[in-house]
């Protein structure tokens, strides 16, 4: 397949307002999240950067994203005028955009790990790390890079050690859309989530991403720094956070910070 990535091939698929139209490609890089924090962050919102392959990829929690060539590695940096709690709705929105963009591309029905990875199946098959930097404006942060990992195919046998748990868009479709064609189209589905909860209004986003959780209703394990226990999740806040209820009745909201949740 002619999949060659260039912002001339982003741009051929794009339809949005303000992001994407300017960026940079890079051939191999640490982390693209990385590399926006260390010289691009004082480009307009919008800006992207891409790479073919990252040899430090990060995740959440201080985890690994291994990035082998032909996945999309994307960073979208924005200036979100956005208070602190509803900066936290940038992952739960990536991650329905995402599912919008294979939803329509690939005719697939992807399914989102609380807080920040989608899933075919019972396997992830993208990831998003959203990191924020404060200190110059108030009550606001300088910047936000949203970094999103999506694997289109992976070579399991040569990640052992990932073979049970990572899973790909090749994994469900053997007829994939360029990485342009999915940067673009996420960004497309970004856009107008991203316009609504600048407005104020990020209800329906978070219909959006509720619909689409893999755990509601379902027992889970919660894991956290010091503690792990059961439970079933029960809701989902205005702000993303999981309302879980215990084995006891009682009922707690989990912000992402340190915790994590695994499926029964
Ligand atoms: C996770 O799995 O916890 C999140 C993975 C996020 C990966 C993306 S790939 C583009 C950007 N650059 C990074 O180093 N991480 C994000």
């Amino acid at each position: 397949m002619n999949d060659i990535l260039t912002l001339e091939a982003i741009a051929a698929h794009l339809h949005t307002e303000r992001l994407g139209h300017c960026g940079r490609i890079l051939s191999a890089t640490d982390s693209t999240n990385t590399q926006i924090k260390q010289h691009f962050s004082q480009q307009p919102e919008g800006f992207i950067l891409l790479a073919e392959q990252q040899t430090g990829g990060r995740g959440r929690q201080g985890r690994t994203f291994v990035s082998p060539v032909g996945g999309l590695y994307l960073s979208l940096l924005l200036h979100p005028d956005l208070p602190f709690d509803k900066l936290s709705l940038l992952t739960p929105l990536a991650a329905v955009a995402v599912c919008e963009a294979v939803e329509q591309l690939c005719d697939l029905s992807p399914q989102i790990k609380w807080v920040n990875d989608v899933f075919l199946g019972n396997r992830k098959f993208c990831g998003i790390l959203t990191e924020s930097a404060f200190g110059q404006s108030v009550g606001k942060p300088d910047y936000s890079i949203v970094g999103i990992g999506v694997n289109l195919n992976f070579d399991r046998a040569a990640h052992p050690e990932l073979a049970e748990i990572v899973g790909a868009l090749s994994d469900a479709k053997s007829l994939l859309p360029t990485r342009a064609q999915l940067a673009a189209t996420i960004l497309n589905a970004f856009e107008p989530w991203y316009d609504q909860l600048l407005a104020g209004n990020g209800h329906e986003l978070v219909e959006a991403y509720r619909r689409r959780l893999n755990c509601l209703h379902k027992p889970i394990t919660v894991v956290c720094a010091d503690t792990t226990y059961r439970a079933v999740c029960t809701g989902l806040t205005e702000e993303a956070n999981l309302i879980v209820t215990d084995e006891h009745g009682q009922q707690s909201v989990l912000c992402s910070g340190e915790i994590r949740i695994r499926l029964e």
